[in-house]
């Protein structure tokens, strides 16, 4: 009788290991269960920022149509930009949406989904600037977010002694005011809702780099990325996403 309990207690608990391990990561499609768990770097208006305690924004509101047509729960995790690759590598979150441009480099870190909008990198510089142009970039101290495109290519064109590596685009635009760059280089529409909200500064009218931005995936988890893909291109289709941009993209 003893005997039996005993073996009934272990049947028990190998059943339970095993239905454990049924339910593990790699056939569901999300991290969670009913969950799509976003990963941003929410100081990047309009795609992303902070309106109190919520994350609003271009990127935040399409992503939150996807979760729904997936039948998911949208949640937002707001994280240094150049954590959101590595975590989505890791698994930590579903997918990365933090107006990100496809380079090759990252393609080969993480699979992206078709591009929903586009980037151009462009110079902010202070109202009274000897920076005419992009020309006068040579040997200027030269300010950007931390691994962006921006810093990658300003890096690479003059020089990583030039370039001044903030942890956001907000710090990169202090640091100018500051006096402590000369110029900094972002994308588009961060760089105009900074020259907006901070007296004394303007956008160069030559541009830098075009982009493709779009959303990043875990290479294993190509099923997400294709229902997300779908659900994108339905978006797109029924005028959903650009509805969300003309909401914070209002035309000049
Ligand atoms: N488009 C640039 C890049 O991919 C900058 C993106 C920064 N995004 C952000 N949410 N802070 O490198």
């Amino acid at each position: 009788m003893k005997n039996l309990k005993k073996l009934l207690a272990l049947a028990l608990a190998v059943l339970f290991v095993f239905s454990m391990a049924a339910c593990g990561k790699s056939d569901s499609l999300t991290v969670e269960d009913g969950k799509l768990i976003m990963a941003t770097n929410a100081s990047f208006p309009p795609y992303e920022y902070k309106e109190g305690n919520d994350i609003v924004g271009i990127d935040a509101e399409i992503a939150k149509l996807i979760a729904d047509k997936l039948g998911l729960e949208l949640e937002i995790a707001d994280i240094e930009f150049d954590s959101i690759i590595p975590g989505v590598q890791k698994g930590k979150y579903d997918m990365g949406m933090a107006g990100m441009t496809v380079t090759n480099e990252r393609k080969e870190m993480v699979n992206f989904s078709n591009s929903y909008a586009k980037g151009v990198q462009v110079v902010i510089i202070k109202d009274d600037s000897e920076i005419a142009s992009i020309d006068d970039l040579e040997g200027k101290k030269i300010g950007v977010q931390q691994s962006t495109t921006g810093d990658i290519y300003a890096s690479e064109d003059y020089g990583e002694e030039n370039v001044t590596k903030y942890a956001n685009g907000n710090l990169a635009v202090e640091g100018l005011k500051a006096g402590k760059v000369d110029c900094v280089i972002i994308d588009n529409e961060p760089a105009k809702a900074y020259v907006k909200a901070n007296e004394g500064l303007k956008i160069l009218d030559t541009s830098y780099a075009d982009e493709d931005y779009a959303i990043a995936f875990n290479k294993d988890n190509t099923e997400l990325q294709t229902k997300v893909n779908e659900a994108l291109k339905e978006l797109i289709a029924d005028g959903s996403v650009q509805k969300i941009v003309d909401k914070y993209i209002p035309a000049e």
